[in-house]
């Protein structure tokens, strides 16, 4: 029996789905029953009616679906798969910066622990941070911990927005000039890129999309594209535009974590049954009140 099928028989006798972010090895978003951005999979972790979900992306993923799903199964095959961004604020932090700004709202990225979230007011994605913003009574807001999503997001709203300085490595090392070449390299294509990135780097784009956003941006654009992200999202644009061209801004774009899942360790979670999440109650309640928020929102 071939890994494929191993997994496609386990995860019937476990009644099992597969989620998977678009930064997964192509293998792994093939065999997933649903792949998506960060919000998509949220709304899909609430929404699926099966006893277990296995969770392909990185911890904080993971452990958002468990919060959510106090009821369900939620296995994650690689735990040791973090977010370096989602490690640069502890909740301590975080406690002394809301004291530092009493009258601000707490919003926080996914790209958070339970813990931080548990401390925020609602969560946000990189598809909806503007607006939940906008949707907030307060006139300041905290935005942790993604400094450069803080500032894109400042562009549409009239609030004042204190950023935290965490930032994604994969992101970070996208610069003005790889910009500047690509669009020397692909004279017709537009360049699309992830608010995640520097600010002078977001200047010189032609869009900026979370990863859904920019996996529907293509299906309505006759242009060839220059990608901005983690090159893992190529595979299902590719899929989905078989007529198009596709080029990473460059080919060193690659989140490590978000690599560490292959079939095997699938197949093994599901054999094995873990590595179940589990957030302890105190936290997961304040963490799910954030989530919630957000999906109220956010939609
Ligand atoms: P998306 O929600 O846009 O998929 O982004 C998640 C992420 O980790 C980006 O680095
Ligand atoms: Fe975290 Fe960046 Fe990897 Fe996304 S791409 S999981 S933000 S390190």
């Amino acid at each position: 029996m071939s890994l494929a099928e191993e997994i496609l028989k386990l995860k019937k006798e476990r009644k099992a789905v597969i989620l998977a972010h678009n930064y997964q090895r192509g293998e792994v978003q093939d065999i997933a029953d649903y792949c998506g951005d960060s919000f998509g999979l949220s709304q899909k972790a609430v929404e699926v009616d099966a006893e277990v979900i296995v969770f392909c992306g990185v911890d904080f993923m993971a452990e958002s679906a468990a919060i959510l799903n106090p009821d369900k199964i939620v296995l994650n095959p690689k735990p040791e798969a973090g977010c370096p961004m989602s490690a640069m604020i502890t909740p301590l932090q975080l406690q002394l910066f809301k004291k530092e700004h009493p009258d601000a709202a707490v919003v926080c990225y996914v790209n958070s622990s339970a813990a931080v979230k548990a401390e925020s007011d609602v969560c946000c994605t990189s598809s909806n941070s503007i607006k939940i913003v906008n949707a907030l009574e307060q006139d300041e807001v905290l935005h942790v911990p993604d400094y450069n999503l803080a500032m894109y997001t400042q562009r549409f709203t009239k609030k004042k927005i204190y950023p935290w300085n965490g930032f994604c490595p994969t992101h970070h090392q996208i610069t003005a000039g790889d910009i500047l070449i690509s669009k020397m390299d692909h004279p017709g294509a537009e360049v699309i890129v992830h608010p995640e990135c520097r600010q002078e780097v977001i200047d010189l784009a032609d869009g900026v999309y979370s990863t859904d956003g920019m996996l529907k941006y293509a299906k309505t654009t006759t242009k060839d594209l220059v990608i901005g992200t983690e090159v893992g999202i190529i595979h299902r644009l590719k899929k989905e535009n078989p007529g198009k061209n596709f080029y990473p801004v460059s080919n060193y774009v690659v989140c490590p974590n978000m690599k560490m899942n292959t079939l095997e360790t699938i197949r093994d979670s599901l054999r094995d049954m873990k590595t179940e999440i589990r957030i302890p109650e105190t936290i997961r309640t304040g963490a799910k009140k954030a989530l919630d928020r957000m999906l109220e929102i956010g939609r």
